[in-house]
């Protein structure tokens, strides 16, 4: 689906932990409705001002029915603060729906299904596990933070475990998140977070002949696939992370 640039209300802004802000606004587009796994480009800004880009934020949920938009976003530079700094009522310019996002009535075909998330690598993970419950496949959520874990509570509705790993041993099992997974015991696993993270996930996947998908990052300046900033090598060519991704097959984007 084609990405559109408008001008959207904030609803309101909350801070679930130190550095984490929620951003709820309002979507009015109907005929652009997000699914799970896309992005919009946010500015907060005028357009001479700094930073000179917008800034690519993944989709955390969508409600259908009111057409409220959610951004769960770390802050972390200009851009962020930025946002950080909305309030209810004010206005942001954003581009978007933008990337292909995860097919989730095709992907709950699979069978049983493990979502692995990292820190704010979670974000684009709960609308991914709402579709994929609503398509009848509950997934069994693997999440790891460095210390105290947030936004998990949104998540129980739609998933059949949660299973959390901690840095710093404050809760859950102390140490990776990959340590708790074993992707045998799923058909499909799916994944956003750190590199290092997805591609633990990624080569864990592949010792067990598993399916993984994984959501990257990569530097973005346009988020339409037109300036070829986020451009990455692929085993079958190069490939746009705004526009082709941000979800890849990970066996075509790791090394394993
Ligand atoms: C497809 C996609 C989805 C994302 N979804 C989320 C999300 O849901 N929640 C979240 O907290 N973060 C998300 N990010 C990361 C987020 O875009 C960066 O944290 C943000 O741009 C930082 O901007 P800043 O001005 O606050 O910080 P800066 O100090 O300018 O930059 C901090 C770091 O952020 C990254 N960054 C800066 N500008 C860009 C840019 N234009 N494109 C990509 N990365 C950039 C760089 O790695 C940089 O080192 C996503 C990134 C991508 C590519
Ligand atoms: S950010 Fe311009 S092509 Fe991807």
């Amino acid at each position: 689906m084609s990405a559109i640039s408008c001008e959207l209300t904030v609803l309101e802004q909350t801070a679930p932990a130190a550095d984490i802000r929620r951003l709820a606004v309002q979507w009015q587009d109907r005929s652009h409705e997000p699914h799970a796994g896309q992005f919009y480009m946010l500015r907060a800004w005028a357009a001479d001002a700094t930073p000179l880009l917008s800034r690519p934020i993944s989709v955390h949920d969508f409600d259908e029915r009111t057409g409220a938009l959610t951004f769960l976003y770390q802050v972390k530079g200009e851009g962020t603060q930025k946002l950080a700094a909305l309030k209810a009522g004010d206005t942001l310019t954003v581009t978007g729906p933008c990337g292909n996002g995860f097919d989730a009535a095709a992907l709950a075909k699979a069978g049983k299904i493990a979502v692995v998330g990292g820190g704010i690598g979670t974000a684009p993970l709960l609308l991914l596990c709402k579709a994929l419950a609503r398509a009848g496949a509950r997934p069994d959520l693997y999440v790891g933070f460095r210390d105290e874990p947030y936004g998990l509570e949104a998540f129980v509705p739609w998933c059949a475990s949660i299973n959390l790993a901690t840095d710093s041993g404050v809760q859950g099992h102390h140490g990776l998140v990959t340590d708790l997974l074993n992707p045998a015991d799923y058909s499909l696993v799916l994944t956003c977070g750190p590199m290092v993270m997805m591609r633990g996930v990624a080569k864990l996947c592949a010792a067990a002949e598993v399916r993984c998908l994984a959501s990257l990052e990569g530097k973005m300046a346009c988020g339409l696939g037109a300036c070829l900033g986020c451009t990455c090598h692929t085993k079958v060519g190069p490939k746009t992370v705004c526009k082709d991704g941000p979800v890849f097959d990970a066996q075509e984007v790791f090394e394993l």
